[in-house]
């Protein structure tokens, strides 16, 4: 085949998980299905340049234009497990240059942004080449999972839910669907991210959804995420920020209790997380304004709220919140619609 040489560039956000996928089985298919926000502001952009191989399939990787080999064991498992849905680049050199928006050091997980954009990117030229115009951002999404889990979400904004459940008729384990049916409140929620602790997290999510496989609570786990997911729809749909913020925090505390009561128990959170959390059931309760928290595996704090409450609640976390943070940081974020073309 006459294959021209060219480029793919996108702009992908990270996502933060209301229902939290945490367990896998084979082949990325999740043990539960679960629900996100897509973000907006902590993103990675990333462009592929492509030209046709003679010596078969391989590539070159750069993290802000520095040759980066430290991931290439993440990114040789990545292609391996998508060159079946993307034959073409079994053809190809491939440049990958890509970097992220997130304050360096932040402990803000990048997965999730970095292999939405890098699927978007194959995904296209896949497309050029084989001119397999159809289910674009499904496909894409597919591939994501295969490169990490949370990735597949961060295709749709700005909500998104992988994997199949009773309560979404074409849910799917392979890739995640955007979610139609919510309430305007949600239209320009926020998330602000308060920085607790700014170092690598010291296990990784695969291990911890490693060690659900034996865990003593799964059956329970997979059972109560589909409940919420379940009560998820119905808050969403009707803007009942009240059970809304029941679920998201429930959430964000059982993802670190199963940490906690694991066959080889870890604790991600800090003191501060918890300083935080008193915080804000404190002011809720005496404002009864609707700021809640969730986490992601590690200490770092998101601050979900909706955009008519946000200069109250700034005000509060300048305040009150802001002295638990690493060097006082912070980063305000909303949700988006999600990854955008970056042609121009
Ligand atoms: C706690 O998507 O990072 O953020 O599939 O192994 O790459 P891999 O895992 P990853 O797990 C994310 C777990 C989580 C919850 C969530 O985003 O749903």
């Amino acid at each position: 085949m006459n294959i021209k040489s060219g480029f793919t560039n996108w702009i992908s956000p990270s996502n933060i998980a209301l229902v939290k996928y945490w367990g896998k089985k084979e082949n990325q298919i999740p043990i539960n299905p679960s629900i996100s926000l897509t973000l907006n502001n902590c993103h990675s952009k990333t462009k592929v340049s492509y030209s046709k191989s003679k010596k078969g399939f391989n590539y070159e990787f750069f993290f802000h234009s520095e040759k980066k080999q430290s991931f290439n064991k993440k990114l040789d498992t990545y292609f391996k497990r998508i060159i079946d849905h993307c034959p073409s680049i079994n053809q190809l050199s491939l440049k990958i240059e890509s970097e992220n928006t997130f304050p360096h050091s932040s402990g803000i997980a990048s997965s999730a942004s970095a292999f939405s954009s890098l699927s978007l990117c194959i995904y296209e030229i896949e497309k050029i080449i084989n001119k397999n115009k159809n289910d674009f951002f499904n496909k894409s999404s597919l591939i994501s999972r295969l490169g990490s889990g949370s990735a597949c979400r961060s295709i749709y904004g700005p909500i998104a839910l992988w994997g199949k459940t009773k309560y979404f008729d074409n849910s799917s384990d392979d890739y995640a669907i955007p979610l139609k049916n919510y309430h305007e409140v949600f239209f320009d929620y926020l998330d602000t991210i308060l920085i607790v602790d700014h170092e690598p997290k010291q296990v990784s999510s695969s291990h911890g959804h490693e060690l659900m496989n034996s865990h003593i609570f799964k059956k329970d786990r997979v059972y109560q995420a589909n409940e919420n997911i379940g009560i998820l729809k119905k808050s969403l749909k009707t803007g009942d920020l009240k059970s809304f913020i029941k679920v998201v925090e429930q959430e964000a505390l059982m993802l670190h209790a199963l940490m906690m009561t694991s066959k080889t128990p870890y604790i991600l959170f800090k003191p501060n997380t918890l300083e935080i959390i008193n915080e804000i059931w404190n002011y809720r309760k005496k404002t009864n304004l609707n700021l809640c928290f969730t986490l992601d595996a590690g200490a770092n704090v998101h601050l979900l709220y909706p955009k008519n409450e946000e200069i109250e609640i700034k005000k509060f976390i300048d305040k009150n919140l802001l002295r638990f943070c690493s060097n006082r940081r912070y980063i305000h974020d909303s949700i988006s619609e999600g990854p955008k073309s970056n042609d121009g």
